[in-house]
């Protein structure tokens, strides 16, 4: 990275988080509660599926490239789409949220540096460094940091900014960017991604669309929220073609302008529901969402022998086949298995009448599921990125922390399929990513529900743990306000 000591033009500070923004919700009462499932009730009936969160994540980063307002359409109600609009609050936007409706006014950026409380606790909000330097020509954004899963460098997106002209450097953890000359403009270039990442494509297609001349991204992501990034830019007025190809190319515009657009279904959670019906041996349907996102997974669950069938244009339904049959998966970015779906996968195989192995290479460290699905009873062994996985006949319900979001959503569906009680704690990560996460599953005839940790504290103390086990049909009568299991 650039070190050159610079002083940048804007001399704004970062803004304090204004009350008219919508707040993180959930903040305090995810850290407080646990959610307790109890296991080995079919499922049956329609899942519904949210607008996609990274898709939302960004397309919000992108209104700030619109010099008026933007409505954005089939927004979850998540954690993580709280502290974007915060971010975006703090930069001076005006965000306001009625149902899943978003209405974000960009016509006066105020600010030129993101709050680091909120980046270090979202890492997609970095992301807005790439819209910030293309509309005010300079940036300032805490490094984001690494997570439970790996390191997560942002090296790509910084090598893209400076090949579109910025200059950059690091001052005590803050990215400093900013577009020499007095115009202030980015300047279209060729450039060679080493990896197809995800957020570097969308920082720097963002990034582009108002540079002067064009663009070419090769070597970039083509997962679906990278096209619908694409799409929602294009609606602004953006020059852009090849999204969903390896291959971008954006032609700069002098400014983008107002629209109404309307978010992607989330893949990732209609996935995640597709691998909880299958785990629990349940026929169950999910959308609405694009079954053509999820080609890899679907052709992953047919080889475990569970039927999915695809009903109109975006409804999927699975059912049980004969028994869960073992199979190998291999993460790569998209159109390959998503690493997003390798736990909840993992979770399914552990059922399953054989040995498979699970090999994750887009994130280094993002196996630790393991260790919580063996305290379950599953049979898991890791070495190095792979995870070979023997098949058991039952998981048992336990006390179980997720490690990150997809992990806290597989242990929960593994906890669905176990014998007895699981109770799930760490649910800051769950709320990030799953809206109505236990309402969607209770109305499909799920039994779980979130208490205060120190309610399930005291539950867990009887030394019956074992017996919670042997006898959950006793267990669950006792538990109040739990509708009784479909069926
Ligand atoms: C996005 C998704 C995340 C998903 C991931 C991969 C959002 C908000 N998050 O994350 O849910 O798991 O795609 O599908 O959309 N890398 C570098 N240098 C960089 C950038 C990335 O080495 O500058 C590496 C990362 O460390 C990782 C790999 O590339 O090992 C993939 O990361 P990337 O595709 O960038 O993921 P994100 O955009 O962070």
């Amino acid at each position: 990275m650039e070190a050159t000591p610079i002083i940048i033009p804007t001399s704004s500070s970062a803004g304090s988080i204004s009350s008219g923004g919508i707040p993180p919700s959930g903040d305090v009462s995810t850290k407080a509660s646990v959610i307790e499932i109890w296991g080995g009730e079919p499922l049956s009936g329609h899942i519904p599926i949210s607008g996609a969160k990274n898709s939302a994540l960004v397309v919000l980063g992108g209104a700030l490239l619109c010099s008026q307002s933007c409505r954005i359409r089939n927004i979850p109600d998540l954690m993580d789409i709280g502290r974007m609009s915060s971010v975006l609050t703090a930069l001076g936007l005006d965000v306001s949220r009625n149902g899943s409706v978003l209405d974000i006014d960009a016509s006066h950026v105020s600010h030129s540096k993101a709050p680091y409380d909120i980046v270090s606790k979202l890492r997609a909000s970095f992301f807005v460094i790439g819209p910030l330097l293309a509309r005010l020509g300079v940036a300032r954004v805490p490094l984001p940091g690494g997570c439970a899963i790996g390191a997560r460098p942002v090296e790509l997106h910084i090598r893209g900014l400076q090949a579109l002209g910025a200059h950059v450097h690091m001052d005590h953890g803050v990215v400093h960017a900013y577009v020499p000359g007095a115009r202030g403009k980015l300047k279209g270039a060729k450039i060679y991604l080493d990896y197809p990442s995800v957020g570097a494509t969308e920082t720097l297609m963002m990034a582009a669309t108002l540079a002067e001349g064009e663009t070419v991204l090769e070597n970039a992501a083509q997962e679906p929220e990278v096209v619908d990034l694409a799409n929602f830019c294009r609606a602004m007025g953006a020059k852009i073609r090849g999204a969903g190809t390896n291959t971008i190319t954006i032609v700069g515009v002098p400014s983008l302008h107002s629209t109404d657009y309307s978010i992607i279904p989330d893949r990732i959670e209609a996935g995640t529901y597709l691998v909880a019906g299958a785990l629990t041996r349940s026929e169950i349907t999910v959308g609405p969402v694009d079954p053509s996102h999820l080609t890899p997974l679907i052709a992953k669950l047919r080889e475990t022998g569970t039927k999915v069938e695809i009903e109109g244009r975006n409804t999927i339904r699975v059912s049980p086949g004969e028994k869960i049959l073992p199979t190998d998966v291999h993460t790569l970015p998209y159109p390959g298995f998503p690493t997003d779906m390798q736990a909840q996968f993992m979770a399914l195989l552990t059922l399953a009448d054989g040995n498979s192995m699970v090999t994750e290479t887009v994130f280094e460290n993002r196996l630790q599921h393991v260790a919580e699905f063996n305290r379950m009873g599953a049979d898991i062994r890791v070495k190095g990125d792979c995870a070979i996985v023997r098949g058991v006949s039952h998981l048992s319900g336990a006390p179980v922390t997720g490690s990150d979001l997809r992990a806290s959503a597989a242990l929960a569906i593994a906890g669905l399929a176990a014998k007895g009680k699981t109770t799930l704690h760490g649910l800051h990560h769950l709320d990030r990513g799953y809206e109505k996460f236990e309402e969607k599953l209770t109305n499909v005839g799920a039994r779980l529900r979130r208490i205060p940790l120190s309610e399930a504290d005291s539950a867990a103390q009887p030394t019956s743990g074992d017996r919670l086990n042997e006898q959950p049909v006793a267990i669950v009568s006792s538990i109040p306000a739990i509708p009784a299991a479909a069926g």
